[in-house]
């Protein structure tokens, strides 16, 4: 589907993708797993830059998951040194395309060169006003709401806050994902059906769109097709159609 096709009107405001389909992309081709990641990287130089063209304002992207660790030590190295060598090739392009980058997980588990040069591509980014970019990174759902339990429970010990104030406002606050709107759509490629721990808290009236696609063969065109789709739904948010259409 081509740019000029998509309706402007209706552009959700924060998309999240699950890139799914990588290994099985290299191994089609006959080629070792990394070179399904480094053609995944293409896909997401693309749906970055048709994420900015239709309007999207926050782009959330799965690049590595809590269970993803459990991978081959190879592959998790060969994962680490792409997303290392990705951030240091792409940051001035964002830049130049006013995208600023923030990214979610246990940042603290990642190796120090990825953490670093990561950390160097968010406070250059940091002032920009277009497309907020979200990498989530050592990520998972339930990982994410163990911690704002454990702060929680720290500062609920400590009469930093009162148990009268424990409301869904105050969770999301203690989520990395605080000052995100929830995800409007949610995209996963590579023909699961799963969720996969991926944002659990915040999707819980997001709309769910699967495609066959394997990830590296993901392109701005697809994200516009689902753009679309998206479009045609009705949100209820629990009400009648009745209700919503008044
Ligand atoms: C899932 O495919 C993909 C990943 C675990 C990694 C995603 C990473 C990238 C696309 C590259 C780096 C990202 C950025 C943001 C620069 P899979 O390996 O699970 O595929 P399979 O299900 O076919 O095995």
């Amino acid at each position: 589907m081509h740019f000029k096709e998509v309706n402007k009107d209706r552009i959700p405001q924060h998309v999240a993708i699950i890139m799914d389909g990588n290994g099985r992309w290299a191994e089609q081709h006959g080629l070792d797993r990394i070179f399904g990641h480094k053609e995944g990287v293409e896909a997401v130089r693309s749906v970055v830059e048709g994420a900015g063209e239709i309007g999207i304002q926050y782009l959330t992207l799965y690049a590595f998951s809590t269970e993803n660790w459990n991978r081959p030590k190879d592959e998790v190295d060969a994962l680490m040194g792409l997303l290392v060598r990705a951030i240091v090739a792409e940051t001035e392009n964002l830049h130049k395309n006013n995208v600023s980058l923030r990214a979610i997980g246990d940042l603290a588990s990642m190796p120090v060169e990825v953490q670093q040069n990561l950390e160097g591509a968010i406070t250059r980014t940091a002032e920009n006003t277009g497309l907020r970019l979200v990498l989530a990174l050592s990520y998972s759902g339930r990982w994410e709401i163990v911690e704002a339990v454990k702060k929680m429970a720290n500062e609920l010990k400590n009469a930093k806050i009162d148990k009268s104030e424990l409301n869904e406002e105050l969770i999301g606050k203690y989520l990395p994902t605080f000052g995100l709107p929830d995800p409007e759509l949610l995209i996963r490629t590579g023909g699961e059906y799963r969720v996969s721990n991926f944002l659990l808290w915040q999707i819980a009236y997001t709309e769910l769109y699967f495609t066959q696609k394997l990830w590296p063969d993901y392109r701005k065109e697809d994200l516009f097709e689902a753009v679309n789709d998206f479009q045609t739904r009705e949100r209820r948010f629990g009400k009648t159609s009745e209700q919503i259409r008044i």
